[in-house]
């Protein structure tokens, strides 16, 4: 997931795209569309995932999925996720995106509020103070949204086979999950396209590669005005 970062003096700042939505939202094979499309617009592009993303969050990754570890401490879980995001972005995300990289990620900071927010039901302002401890100001510029009804994600994912310790949770959980994604996009539709992921892969594929045309062309828009004015 993580090809070498190659050095680029001085270049200008790559962008951060986050991936997110409840389990069975086809975000993997979606990445991996998203990825292609940029590599042929001439963008470079890494794609990684959260938890996990470098070798140190993909060990803690481990620990966050493992059923064996079923009722661990809510706390212990989000500082966890920081964690893994500390490194993360210490050894993937930002070095990417100083080198004029574009990172592609399956997840980021939202899906805290979400899951350990949302569906753990933790006070959303000690999820801030981490967010702005781990990450300073940095935000994603741009986040899809990819959602559908928890019943039919649950359906798609417990079809692939063994369910970790996420996707053996309730479905009153991944309702709470979905409602605080619904609320985080609503209220900042600057950053955040909403997907409908219910739909069928192909369907679903033609609504992100749109989106991602789009962003792209604004980019570049913005980049011959700063250069013109
Ligand atoms: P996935 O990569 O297969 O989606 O599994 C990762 C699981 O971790 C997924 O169920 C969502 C969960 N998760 C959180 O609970 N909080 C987070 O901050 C992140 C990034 C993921």
């Amino acid at each position: 997931m993580n090809p070498a970062i190659t050095a680029n003096p001085s270049p200008e700042r790559g962008r951060f795209i986050t991936l997110e939505g409840i389990e069975g939202a086809g975000k993997s094979t979606h990445i991996a569309h998203l990825a292609a499309l940029l590599a042929a617009s001439g963008i470079q592009v890494v794609t990684t995932r959260e938890p996990g993303g470098s070798p140190v969050a993909e060990r803690i990754r481990g620990l966050l999925i493992d059923r064996g570890n079923a009722g661990m401490d809510e706390t212990a879980e989000l500082l966890l996720m920081f964690a893994a995001r500390a490194e993360h972005l210490a050894k993937t995300i930002r070095p990417a995106l100083e080198s004029g990289i574009w990172v592609l990620c399956d997840r980021f900071t939202d899906a805290t509020y979400a899951y350990q927010g949302g569906g753990r039901g933790l006070d959303p302002a000690r999820i801030a103070l981490l967010e702005s401890l781990v990450q300073g100001e940095l935000r994603p510029d741009l986040t899809l949204l990819f959602d559908l009804p928890p019943e039919l994600g649950l359906a798609r994912a417990r079809g692939r086979g063994a369910a970790d310790r996420f996707e053996s949770e309730t479905l009153e959980f991944f309702e709470a999950v979905r409602a605080v994604y619904l609320e985080r996009a609503h209220a900042n539709p600057g950053r955040y396209r909403l997907i409908d992921a219910a739909a069928l892969l192909p369907v679903v594929s033609a609504q992100a590669n749109a989106e991602i045309r789009v962003f792209i062309e604004a980019q570049r828009r913005d980049r011959a005005g700063a250069i013109t004015s």
